[in-house]
């Protein structure tokens, strides 16, 4: 399973080129199963249909738990570092998390929850977070957690979309010097949700919350009711293990399943071999567990692999910009994985804020969720990796399960801004508009897979015609990433960037339908258009040209803006809220009626010298209105 060479890279990623049922097989028998698969893979990209391992029995928590109980029960597996330095933080061993995991599943059961049932979980970023979702996936529950920074209309549709029957959340949340209600937003969301008939609620800020008789519990109380007995329930390798919920270009956000064999695997693998994880280190990604990153790499990735990984509650700046280097300087940190976006921001508070920690301890340092541009490459590499920790730029999506092309660090040479080449499994293929392939290198075009890895989603929840629609259907055969990608002279892959309509702002995925449906709710709204645009710190800023029924003036318009702001941050949540909004009176659209984004994202950018063909617009003036406006 464990590739040391760039030799070894190449072997095997030519056999999983030649024979991918034997390269997985091979890897997949280094895990515990309770009965073998009979036959390793079946697939189309038409149905689409992907079954990986197929009649294989197992649980994941057996993996990520009990099978290292023998031999490092007492090794930390999850190091949590609070909010506030001065809190205590908490060493979970094996043993402690898998007790506690084993209570808190039977918390759930005696929650009527069953195996199959759905748990939606919306906590802050506390060690009960991760005993909760392996806790869901130790009794066969379907977790799907819920960023704690969505507003109570978010958790609403998720609850309602995937008929969750109960919910795990907390009275509230600690992020830097806030405190986030997370109960009371719970409680907005369940007055639309008839399906959940239990609440579990931890205690973390003691904030005033109230406690429905009947349907909420807290959690403490409920653990004084159980014991620590729990055998893992059998799950079939295809069974549910998750839905996590993501943005795409129109409509609302989807569930993308993924089950628990394939995905188990896949991010286990990906884990070992992009890190070189070795036995003893001490992990540190700095995503949150809302999103796949955190699924991944910090509860499924490295228990599977018998790491220590570690779960931080706040933000980088809290209580100043040092906080990562604290962090890794406290416990040691073999390997680092975070975001551009952090490493952009935390570049802009200067070295003061790095020197006086002791760095040596990092091995390896990664990197996710958007583009990486030159210069945080090279901060990152000088200043943290003090030129001695090779860095991986990690591709991959809340739909690919793990990552999919990244260097494997120290093995592959690496080249700033350029994820470099495919995982063994991973068969990228270049197409053009009109889905035929690109051959060769130096050369650029939309990025899709050909052939299936364990870790792929399986469904979106509820509505596969959608899954097969938003991915299959483009370019048929292959599965389309959404993203652009080009191909250098040496058969290196970087990534450019969405080629549809979803942005990254800050690595936080976000559909700018899902921006335009939220501000047309604002009262007076007549119609809107969200793009993207180059923004210093969070890769993409959100700019939103916007109609209203009376246009607005003077400290009229700032009222105006604030309020659209806060309809944003209402439906969506905070993340979603625009960097700038601009006032219009019409948008460009052609005669069929279809707005040109092409043109609003040129102004949004601040580029109106080429706006190119514009002769096909209803009203070419609405443009001069429009650039002569622009933020
Ligand atoms: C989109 C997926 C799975 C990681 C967290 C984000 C962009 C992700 C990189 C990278 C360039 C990247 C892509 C992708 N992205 N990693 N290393 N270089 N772009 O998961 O929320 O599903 O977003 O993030 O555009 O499609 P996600």
């Amino acid at each position: 399973m464990r590739i040391r060479t760039f030799d070894e890279y190449q072997a095997a990623y030519q056999k999983s080129v030649e024979d991918p049922e034997e390269f997985w097989a091979e890897i997949a028998q280094n895990f515990h199963w309770r009965k073998p698969w009979t036959k390793t893979l079946q697939w189309n990209f038409t149905e689409p249909n992907v079954k990986w391992f197929i009649g294989g029995k197992l649980n994941i928590t057996e993996n990520c738990l009990d099978r290292h109980l023998a031999e490092q029960g007492d090794q930390p597996a999850i190091i949590w570092e609070p909010n506030d330095p001065a809190e205590a933080g908490v060493t979970l061993t094996y043993k402690m998390l898998f007790d506690q995991v084993c209570r808190f599943a039977n918390v759930l059961k005696r929650n009527g929850v069953q195996k199959g049932d759905r748990v939606c979980i919306y906590m802050p970023m506390v060690p009960e977070l991760a005993i909760a979702v392996l806790a869901c996936a130790r009794i066969g529950a379907i977790h799907s957690v819920v960023f704690g920074g969505f507003s109570a209309q978010s958790i609403a549709d998720r609850i309602n979309d995937a008929q969750c029957k109960v919910v795990v959340t907390a009275d509230g949340a600690y992020r830097g010097n806030k405190e986030i209600p997370l109960k009371s937003t719970v409680d907005d969301a369940l007055i639309g949700c008839p399906s959940v008939e239990k609440v579990i609620v931890l205690t973390r800020t003691r904030t005033p919350v109230s406690m429905l008789k009947g349907r909420d519990v807290w959690w403490e109380q409920e653990l004084k009711q159980v014991t620590a007995e729990c055998p893992a329930e059998e799950m079939d390798a295809e069974d549910m293990l998750f839905i996590l919920y993501t943005s795409g270009s129109t409509g609302k956000p989807k569930g993308v399943v993924h089950t628990c064999g394939g995905y188990m695997v896949y991010a286990a693998y990906t884990f070992q071999n992009v890190f070189q994880y070795e036995a003893g280190q001490t992990h540190f990604c700095t995503a949150d567990i809302g999103w796949i990153t955190g699924h991944s790499y910090i509860v499924y990735g490295p228990l599977a692999c018998g790491a220590t990984s570690i779960i931080f509650e706040g933000v980088p700046t809290y209580p100043d910009a040092g906080r990562f280097w604290d962090i890794v300087d406290k416990y040691k940190v073999d390997i680092l994985y975070t975001a551009p976006t952090a490493i952009r921001s935390l570049m802009g508070f200067g070295l003061e804020k790095v020197e006086n920690h002791d760095l040596s301890s990092l091995q390896v340092l990664g990197s996710v969720g958007e583009p990486i541009n030159e210069e945080a490459w090279h901060w990152y590499d000088e200043h943290i990796g003090k030129g001695r920790c090779p860095i991986v730029d990690t591709w991959w999506q809340t739909e690919t399960g793990g990552i999919l092309i990244s260097p494997l660090a120290g093995i592959t040479k690496t080249k700033p801004t350029y994820a470099t080449l495919p995982l063994p499994g991973v068969q990228p293929i270049l197409v053009d508009e009109n889905g035929k392939e690109i051959e060769g290198n130096g050369v650029s075009g939309n990025l899709c897979m050909k052939f299936p890895w364990p870790g792929i989603l399986r469904t979106t929840y509820g509505d596969h015609e959608r899954c097969r629609q938003t991915y299959f259907a483009t370019y048929p055969g292959l599965y389309f990433t959404g993203d652009g990608c080009l191909r250098d002279e040496d058969g290196y892959y970087r990534i450019t960037g969405r080629v549809d309509d979803v942005l990254n702002v800050s690595g936080h995925r976000i559909g700018t339908a899902e921006v335009e449906n939220a501000i047309n709710m604002h009262t007076g709204v007549v119609e809107s258009a969200v793009v993207g645009y180059p923004h210093d710190i969070k890769g993409q800023g959100i700019y939103a040209y916007v109609i209203t029924d009376q246009e607005p003036n003077g400290h009229d318009a700032d009222l105006t803006k604030r309020d659209i702001l806060a309809t944003v941050s209402r439906v969506i949540g905070p993340i979603a809220k625009p960097d700038k909004i601009q006032f219009v009176t019409g948008l460009p659209k052609t005669r069929s009626g279809k707005i040109m984004r092409r043109i609003l994202r040129k102004i949004a950018e601040g580029d109106t010298s080429n706006l190119g063909d514009t002769t096909t617009l209803l009203d070419p003036a609405v443009v001069e209105e429009i650039k002569a406006g622009a933020l």
